[in-house]
């Protein structure tokens, strides 16, 4: 049986991504490039100066420099770049499957045309699909900032474009933006066939997440770190097997926890829940998938059934039919029967 340093055994299982911001992807090479081609500026004068900004005591923090940079995407073209290199990335870490967040609301604002948008990022997707086979399905998230006016006419705008975005999710500023205030707009989305997802108990309290059950009815929470503070709401996310898509390197770079050593993973696959792995904003938070596996696994010495058992979990949270999600658990236990790897290499 082939042993693999704990790396490489993380970078070749089979995985599913769920929870990824496109506009998050944004990496500050790309981004320099893209603003010089459009003609604008960036409040940074270098890549350099750019990274050295990347340091946030809080979610409010970094959501100031993510949004600056998603700024400065313009043309479907820029979109469909974004999203092609965030692909190129995640191939060579064999993500068979990846569902995306995408922000319009950052760029309708700006004047951006819908349709640019989603057509770029479509347009990558598909090109990917065609070349390596490589699934995906998109999500469109609200801005919890914005009024919940503004995310009905988002809403109405989706529409021509309904049948290429699985479902809508919710994002942005958390505290002081309850589910609730979506109620509304979420009840229209699932009326008009969307399923639904929102961030919650990233920095909110359990009662966001309880919201997001009860009013928004997601079929999983995104993050949902604090959810273990409330034993009720966890008994309930176990045993209606409500994916956490959870966020290592992110919770680490925006202080959700102090220290990787202190993440709740293991806590929360030992409660039963269904947490996976994800990278929400790899350009941001110091790396993709391989990297947010690796770091919580080493802080928390996770098992190869650990480990194993989230990439199971990715598929089986994820909007695939159920045909595939068989066959690509299959590959993940496939892969864990046949390789195995050395912690300390
Ligand atoms: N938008 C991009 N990343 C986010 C995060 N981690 N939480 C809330 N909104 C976001
Ligand atoms: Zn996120």
């Amino acid at each position: 049986m082939p042993v693999l340093s704990l790396r490489e055994f993380i970078r070749k299982i089979p995985k599913a991504e769920l929870h990824i911001h496109i506009e998050g992807s944004f990496e500050p090479e790309q981004m320099f490039t893209i603003a010089g081609r459009n003609q604008l500026t960036l409040p940074f004068t270098s890549v350099d100066e750019l990274k050295k900004a990347y340091e946030f005591n809080n979610l409010q923090e970094f959501l100031d420099i993510y949004y600056a940079g998603a700024g400065v995407l313009v043309t479907e073209l820029d979109f469909f770049e974004l999203t092609q290199a965030y692909l190129r990335k995640i191939r060579e870490e064999n993500v068979l499957h990846t569902e995306i967040f995408f922000d319009p609301q950052t760029h309708t604002e700006r004047g951006i045309a819908f349709e640019t948008v989603i057509n770029g990022i479509r347009r990558a997707l598909e090109e990917e699909n065609q070349s390596s086979g490589m699934s995906y399905r998109i999500i469109l998230c609200f801005l919890r900032h914005l009024d919940e006016d503004s995310a009905f006419r988002m809403l109405e705008m989706a529409a021509p474009f309904k049948e290429w975005i699985t479902g809508v999710g919710l994002d942005s500023s958390e505290v002081s933006n309850p589910p609730s205030k979506f109620a509304q707009v979420f009840e229209k989305a699932r009326e008009e066939g969307y399923l639904t997802v929102a961030h919650a108990g990233e920095e909110g309290p359990p009662a966001y997440v309880r919201e997001a059950l009860d009013l928004l009815k997601v079929s999983r929470i995104d993050h949902g770190n604090r959810s273990l503070e409330d034993e009720a709401l966890v008994m309930e996310l176990a045993e209606r097997k409500i994916p956490l898509t959870v966020c290592p390197l992110s919770n680490l770079k925006l202080r959700v926890v102090e220290d990787m050593k202190n993440h709740p993973m293991k806590i929360m696959l030992e409660k039963g829940l269904s947490a996976t792995v994800n990278s929400d904003d790899p350009a941001y938070f110091g790396g993709y998938m391989t990297e947010n596996f690796l770091a919580v696994s080493t802080a928390l010495s996770l098992s190869q059934a650990e480990i194993t058992q989230l990439c199971v979990n990715s598929f089986l949270a994820s909007f695939l039919d159920s045909d595939t999600k068989e066959t690509m658990i299959q590959k993940v236990l496939d892969f864990s029967n046949t390789h195995s790897f050395m912690m300390d290499s």
